[in-house]
């Protein structure tokens, strides 16, 4: 099983990417978490990115391939992934697609796109705000990432849109609801794909 969530922050990625995770017994990667990872132990990647994940702009795609190739490869080998912030812009998209037509079965079966509200998102960012303490969660760096969202990340949706491997889901249910769709929508995908 191989899944990509494409969805604007505050969606529920990370929370439906777990769960996910779980149910299928697949690598959960996420691009953020690891981003914040690195920056947390100081390494050489976490140096470079700090700047921008705490001002909601996007990190160098180069950086980013750099840092999931080798974990991505290795998630293939061991049964499947589901992939949360990655790949994040047309480039990374198109590099990964290159990469994926040059190893066997790697290539993505379904992209998840979970739609809900601004309004919404923004709550959800804020509520997240007194939780946890995430660099990138204060008013005006949130309306930020959901512009850069717009900008930058959408149109992916178009590009796998076009390979047939979208399913849309209503991301503004209950966490449980939301996984159960994501089930039945993936599992149905993935049968009329054999
Ligand atoms: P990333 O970590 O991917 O952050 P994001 O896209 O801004 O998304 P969030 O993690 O904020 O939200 P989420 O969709 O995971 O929602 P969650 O489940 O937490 O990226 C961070 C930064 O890293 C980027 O800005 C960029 O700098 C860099 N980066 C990452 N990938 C990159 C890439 N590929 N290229 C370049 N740069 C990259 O849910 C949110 C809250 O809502 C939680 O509190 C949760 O409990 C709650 N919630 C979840 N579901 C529900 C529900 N159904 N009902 C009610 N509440 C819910
Ligand atoms: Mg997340």
């Amino acid at each position: 099983m191989r899944l990509l969530l494409v969805a604007p922050p505050g969606a529920g990625k990370g929370t439906q990417a777990a769960k996910l995770a779980d149910h299928y017994g697949i690598a959960n990667l996420s691009s953020g978490e690891m981003l914040r990872r690195e920056v947390a132990a100081g390494t050489r990647i976490g140096r470079l990115v700090a700047d921008d994940l705490r001002q909601g702009d996007l990190v160098p795609d180069d950086l980013v391939i750099e840092m999931l190739a080798m974990p991505v490869l290795q998630a293939v080998r061991d049964g499947g992934y589901v992939l949360d912030g990655f790949p994040r812009t047309l480039r990374q998209a198109e590099e990964a697609y290159r990469v994926a037509q040059q190893v066997e079965g790697i290539e993505l079966q379904a992209v998840v796109s979970l739609n809900v509200s601004r309004e919404e998102l923004q709550r959800r960012l804020l509520d997240r705000a007194h939780q946890e303490n995430r660099s990138d969660d204060t008013p005006d760096t949130i309306a930020h990432r959901l512009e850069v969202f717009d900008t930058d990340t959408g149109p992916l949706l178009g590009f796998y849109a076009q390979r047939g491997l979208v399913v849309d889901i209503n991301g503004e249910q209950s966490v449980e609801q939301v996984f159960g769709d994501i089930v039945s929508a993936v599992d149905s995908q993935r049968g009329g794909q054999r």
